[in-house]
């Protein structure tokens, strides 16, 4: 009697011990407490304040120097063929925008070989919007967030010689030869001597959905309708520390810049998962409209400070791809935004005597 009610009770109980165990393991599975490790926002975000010698308080913690512009774009329609994007319909929608320079410190000399960036977000009248982040080079230094920590880790300034330790970043490029192939492109790159005479690229592969159902894979890329010289990279040293940015507020202030919204369609066979891999064979692009930049202003003024460009807000029919960099930035860029906007913002770096 007394052992069968023994046997009767350890059954319900080893089941019920079974089900906490495997509800603890999942737990910690998605907490990333066992398993593969990933990088949390936070972790990225430190790795990039270390690499700027700390944290600039109230500034986004990569491409920290920057100019908010406004201006509109004018769609053709052609874009509907690849979505259903409420602003691929013909008309014009206004956008807030940022210029901007690769590093974390808001106070760098445009004098060096970086990312001229811009950042857009495009709003329809229905509310969709379409919010990118994009570079002056097609591909990107590394292909996924656990090597673009590694990177910001071997390539932080040692405090002894302001420069970083030769020896980690050797072992980090002997890990990494895309990072190596992305530096042998960029220290030839040219780089242009003004920010409306650069190509911004989405770099990320992202998909396409149209009204007939059909998903195309595209990069796309913004082409400047004006032309200029590119900047010498003997004398970059030399430049004025804000050279660039007082370039575009003057030149705004004679006119508008405008750039084209290229769609590239992908081939059967072109790398989506992986941006430091170009698409360079001939590819189908459409033509989707122009983007005029009519107003630049310091961050605070010209309402782009507060915005967080996650290039993962996208409008109807456009979707992220499985490039692994995307997920990564929506959480990193969320991380900057949280840290920043709790920070007594400071004054704009760029464009503070101004009065758009
Ligand atoms: C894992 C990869 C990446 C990480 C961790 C990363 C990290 C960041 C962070 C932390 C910010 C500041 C966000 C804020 O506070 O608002 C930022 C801004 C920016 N990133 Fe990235 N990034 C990555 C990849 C890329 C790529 C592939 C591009 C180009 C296509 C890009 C272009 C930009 C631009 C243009 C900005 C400035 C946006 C603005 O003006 O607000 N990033 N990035």
């Amino acid at each position: 009697m007394t052992q069968r009610t023994s046997r009767n009770t350890f059954l319900p109980m080893a089941l019920i011990g079974t089900i906490v165990v495997a509800l603890a393991t999942a737990f910690a599975w998605v907490a990333g407490i066992i398993g593969p490790h990933r990088q949390s926002g936070g972790d990225i975000v430190n790795a990039l304040e270390a690499n700027a010698g700390g944290a600039h308080a109230g500034y986004r913690r990569a491409h920290a120097k920057g100019l908010c512009f406004s201006g509109s774009f004018t769609t053709n329609g052609a874009g509907l063929a690849l979505s259903p994007a409420s602003m691929f319909q013909p008309g014009t929608y206004p956008v807030i925008g940022r210029f901007s320079l690769g590093g974390g410190n808001p106070l760098a000399t445009d004098g060096r070989n970086v990312f001229h960036a811009m950042a857009l977000r495009l709003t329809a009248p229905d509310g969709q919007e379409w919010r990118m982040a994009m570079d002056h080079t097609p591909i990107f230094p590394v292909a996924d967030p656990a090597a673009f920590q590694a990177l910001q880790v071997a390539s932080t300034p040692d405090p002894k010689t302001g420069k970083p330790d030769p020896a980690r970043m050797k072992t980090y490029l002997a890990q990494h030869p895309e990072t190596a192939a992305f530096q042998a492109y960029i220290a030839k790159a040219p780089l242009p001597a003004s920010f409306a005479t650069a190509i911004y690229y989405s770099i990320n592969a992202f998909r396409f959905t149209n009204g007939a159902g059909t998903t195309h894979l595209v990069r796309w890329q913004i082409i400047p309708e004006a032309t200029g010289p590119d900047l010498d990279k003997n004398t970059l040293a030399s430049l004025p520390r804000d050279a660039l940015f007082q370039e575009m507020v003057a030149r705004t202030a004679k006119g508008p810049s405008r750039w084209h919204l290229q769609l590239v369609v992908a081939n059967p066979g072109d790398v989506t998962n992986n941006a430091t891999i170009a698409w360079t064979d001939p590819h189908r692009v459409i033509d989707a409209g122009t983007l005029t930049v009519s107003a630049v202003g310091p961050e605070e003024a010209g309402q782009c400070r507060d915005l967080n460009f996650d290039p993962t807000v996208l409008p109807r029919g456009i979707a992220i791809s499985d490039d692994p960099l995307l997920a990564a930035r929506s959480k990193v860029y969320s991380t900057s935004f949280t840290r920043r906007a709790g920070e007594h913002p400071g004054p704009s770096a760029i464009g503070k005597d101004m009065h758009p």
